[in-house]
């Protein structure tokens, strides 16, 4: 059972909760995150880590709409299997609709609490999840305890903390920030850069860690990625004070026709290996 605490939680953190059209606009916005250059070179700098192997075994924990569980899947070949896990019935609905006939088991289930025995998996990749859950070191308890002795885990995740802005007047940037932290962006604003230490506790061997910062130039470009500079996220979901929002806009729009527009945010990929 996934555990409920009294904190402030993201739309990520209980999808199925949501109304059915913000569901839609964040899986939407899942996939479009996921074909943006700046995710995908995230998402490469942590594949080179985790390195699957032909006839793996994977688990894709927090999987999405599936795009990375399909890319896994190719990686492990016929022989291989990935089991792509999300805790909302309605986005694992939506990546069955996307499925390419690739090795890829679409199921529900909480990273929290995974109905696999121990050692069952060869390599587990979790991304952009961990900031989402109540307590994540429970959860990476159970990824560590699904992989067999040897095998690999990946963990990728945002600092939010990082974020900075260039372009707009700096007073601005920060009450907007502040104001996102445990709305649209979790409150769990570093979990990123907690990522080494927290697989460092749980005796991982050959950690590695690379934080990938990410270059926004344009505010179209930054929207696919930040809440706060996408203007399709809803007015009510901003709760800053009146007449910030609009004010916000007006500034990152005049940045971006000037040309001067700069948004920076790290991602930070981790891999060790279990054992
Ligand atoms: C920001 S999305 C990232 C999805 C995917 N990993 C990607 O990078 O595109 C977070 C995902 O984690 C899922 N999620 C949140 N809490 C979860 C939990 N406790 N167990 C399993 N999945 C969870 C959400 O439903 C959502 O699909």
């Amino acid at each position: 059972m996934k555990q409920h605490a009294q904190m402030e939680r993201t739309p990520f953190a209980d999808l199925d909760r949501q109304p059915r059209e913000m569901t839609a606009m964040l899986l939407a916005a899942l996939e479009t995150m996921g074909r943006h250059p700046e995710i995908r070179r995230v998402r490469r700098t942590g594949m080179d880590a985790f390195r699957p192997a032909p006839g793996w075994r994977v688990l894709d924990a927090g999987s999405g709409a599936g795009d990375v569980a399909r890319w896994i899947a190719g990686e492990v070949g016929p022989d291989g299997e990935v089991v792509a896990l999300d805790y909302s019935a309605a986005t694992i609905a939506a990546a069955i609709e996307r499925h390419d006939g690739s090795n890829v088991r679409y199921t529900t289930g909480d990273v929290s609490a995974i109905d696999l025995p121990a050692d069952s998996v060869d390599g587990v990749w979790c991304e952009r999840v961990l900031q989402h859950v109540d307590d994540a070191d429970l959860a990476i308890a159970e990824l560590v305890r699904v992989t067999r002795p040897g095998g690999r885990i990946c963990l990728i995740d945002t600092d939010w903390s990082s974020l900075a802005f260039d372009g707009v007047p700096p007073r601005l940037a920060r009450t907007v920030v502040a104001d996102m932290h445990g709305r649209l962006t979790p409150r769990q604003v570093d979990m990123g850069r907690t990522l080494r230490r927290r697989l460092v506790g749980k005796g991982l061997r050959d950690v590695s860690a690379t934080p990938v910062t990410c270059l926004f130039a344009d505010p179209a470009s930054a929207a696919v990625v930040l809440p706060m500079v996408n203007p399709r996220v809803p007015e009510e979901a901003w709760m800053t004070a009146p007449g910030v929002r609009g004010k916000w806009f007006s500034h990152v729009e005049e940045a971006g026709a000037r040309g001067d527009f700069l948004a920076v945010l790290t991602i930070w990929a981790v891999t060790g290996t279990v054992g």
